[in-house]
């Protein structure tokens, strides 16, 4: 009988060896760029009960209607995988009533999400979002430094060719109007539409301006810039000069709606020209009514989140030099059960003083000992064989040109250390 191979599922990612490297350069950034603009962390359960995405996302997106990993738990509750983290934000924002320690409450998370999506390049079921959230602040300025905090971070990643869209999708009330406009519009052009336009005339009209297939159509639609109400104008006005003052380049893009349901006012994109069909980088937008929507007290929001894989399939594309994952400075290579002891004494000493150090925990010989150890990278290989113990003596190779030194056991953190600070 043959084990059959058991694979991992489709749209997920092993992060190994070969990229590992990246990650965590992305996650120090992501540390590094949120402390520095003293935005908090917050971890939020990957799993919520399922009526939080449906109520906050909305029934009517493709992320709730299809796309969604959910069951039901052995408690019969309706359990979802997180698709996003706006709204566990939110929620955790009310329950943890975080609104006390006083407005605005800057938060940042970073993690997995899930999306039933069909798997391509930049695309995943599983895939991780860096996101920000102000909460409890109306002002365009919470817009500002939300779209400024995302470009930075980019900057900071040297990832260039990035363009910035925005748009205001207005407030429910001046939406309203505008809805009524793009039905009227649309109305006599439907039958020839897509099925997905079909469906979304009635439940989320606004979603027909981007739809992919049907896109001739939008470019005569109606613009919402018309139909923003004096507020909305006054807001959407007010962000662009504030990003015009700080040179950070931007294009309104009327047609830019964004596909969850919860956005009110700015909506924002940045997309990048070397990333292919999947060329949204970053997503965001304000959502002046999610909190309210989901049993909090009124609270005004804006945020937004940046794809991972999509930054290091970047990095990669543009070669930025990342640090590869780290090689072990010593490898301690002993020879029998005296000599392992001894070994395990010199790795204690070497990480105590924060060496990074490899122990071959294998029943070899010393030729194989060596050639895993050049193969690894070590820099240094300690030796403890049967004479070195005898001798009280330990044998140091530096492993890129062969060179070897015996040393008095004493003194062998103190010779490490001069040796790698020799040969870097
Ligand atoms: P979103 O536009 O749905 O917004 O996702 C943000 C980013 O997540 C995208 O620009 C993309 O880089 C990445 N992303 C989305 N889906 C996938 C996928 N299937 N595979 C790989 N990457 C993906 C949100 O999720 C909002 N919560 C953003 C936000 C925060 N708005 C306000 N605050």
């Amino acid at each position: 009988m043959h084990n059959i191979m058991i694979t991992r599922i489709k749209g997920t990612q092993d992060i190994t060896f070969d990229d590992i490297g990246y990650w965590h350069y992305v996650e120090e950034a992501i540390r590094s760029i949120s402390h520095r603009y003293s935005f908090t962390e917050i971890r939020t359960p990957i799993f919520e009960a399922t009526e939080l995405f449906k109520r906050s996302v909305g029934e009517s997106t493709d992320v709730v209607q299809k796309e969604m990993y959910t069951f039901e738990d052995k408690g019969g509750r309706s359990i979802t995988l997180r698709p996003e983290g706006t709204a566990s934000v939110a929620r955790a924002f009310i329950e943890n009533s975080l609104v006390n320690l006083g407005a605005p409450i800057k938060l940042f998370y970073n993690g997995p999400m899930f999306r039933y999506e069909k798997p391509q390049a930049g695309r995943l079921r599983q895939f991780h979002q860096f996101g920000a959230e102000i909460l409890g602040s109306e002002s365009p300025l919470a817009d500002f430094e939300i779209i400024e905090m995302a470009y930075s971070f980019l900057k900071e990643l040297k990832i260039s060719k990035t363009k910035l869209f925005i748009n205001s999708i207005g407030c429910p009330k001046c939406r309203e109007d505008y809805k009524t406009a793009l039905r009227d519009y649309y109305r006599d052009k439907l039958p020839g539409m897509c099925a997905d336009c079909q469906r979304r005339f009635d439940t989320n009209v606004l979603r027909l301006l981007d739809c992919k297939i049907d896109k001739e159509h939008a470019k005569n639609a109606p613009s919402i810039l018309d139909y923003l109400d004096e507020d909305c104008r006054n807001h959407f006005e007010e962000l662009q000069w504030y990003l015009r003052k700080a040179d950070i380049e931007y294009e309104v893009d009327p047609l830019l709606v964004r596909g969850l349901d919860y956005y009110s006012r700015t909506a924002f994109e940045i997309r990048s020209s070397s990333l292919g069909s999947q060329d949204q980088l970053v997503g965001g937008g304000r959502y002046d009514g999610l909190v309210e929507y989901i049993g909090g007290n009124s609270c005004p929001a804006v945020g937004f989140a940046i794809g991972l894989e999509r930054i290091v399939m970047l990095l990669k594309s543009e070669k930025v030099n990342v640090n590869v994952p780290e090689i072990p400075q010593v490898a301690i290579l002993a020879f029998g059960r005296e000599e392992n002891i001894r070994g395990f004494d010199y790795s204690r000493r070497l990480r105590k003083m924060g060496i990074s150090t490899y122990v071959d925990v294998m029943e070899r010989n010393m030729r194989n000992k060596m050639k895993h150890a050049a193969r690894i990278g070590a820099k240094i290989s300690l030796i403890v064989g049967r004479e070195e113990i005898e001798r009280d003596i330990v044998t140091v190779r530096v492993m890129r040109d062969g060179s070897q030194f015996q040393v008095d056991s004493d003194y062998m953190s103190d010779y490490v250390v001069d040796k790698l600070r020799d040969i870097s």
